[in-house]
């Protein structure tokens, strides 16, 4: 069975109640519903973290080796600041999809940087939840194919 590591990075155990006008209403646990429910039906095993801890995420990923086929990751704020979270998925080679509920890219100008996207196999962002589902299948279809 392929094995796959969901990261949710800093304050996402906040959604629903936070910035509601940008991130919408829809929980945590309203996402991993869906991924479960994904995973499930095409035999993946999830493993899912919420984090507000670089140094964890760096941890996770760091051990992810001979572990997890794929990595699903929004790493939030940390996209934007943690050259310790890029080192981390470059070194482990684990491939990677970046996701994010909004659209970075029309958002302030110091979200426009991912310092993630150039490690990740490719980035979703803007679609909501379904940014996370579409990030599960590609990750998904990319381990089939290996
Ligand atoms: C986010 C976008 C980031 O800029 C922000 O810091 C977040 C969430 C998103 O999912 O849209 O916390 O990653």
């Amino acid at each position: 069975m392929k094995k796959i590591l969901v990261i949710h990075g800093p304050n996402l155990q906040l959604l629903g109640q936070r910035e509601v006008d940008v991130y919408g209403r829809v929980t945590i646990g309203d996402i991993n519903k869906d991924l479960k429910r994904i995973a499930k039906s095409k035999n993946v095993a999830l493993t899912i973290v919420q984090s507000n801890h670089e140094g964890e995420i760096v941890e996770l990923i760091g051990k992810s080796k001979n572990k997890y086929d794929a990595i699903l990751i929004n790493p939030a704020a940390y996209t934007h600041t943690s050259v310790a979270i890029r080192d981390a998925i470059s070194a482990v080679n684990v491939p990677t999809v970046e996701v994010h509920l909004s659209n970075i890219y029309a958002r302030e100008e110091f979200r426009r940087t991912s310092l993630i996207s150039d490690v990740a196999k490719g980035q979703i962002c803007g679609f909501g939840k379904m940014s996370y589902v579409l990030g599960l299948e590609a990750a998904i279809s990319m381990i089939a194919k290996k």
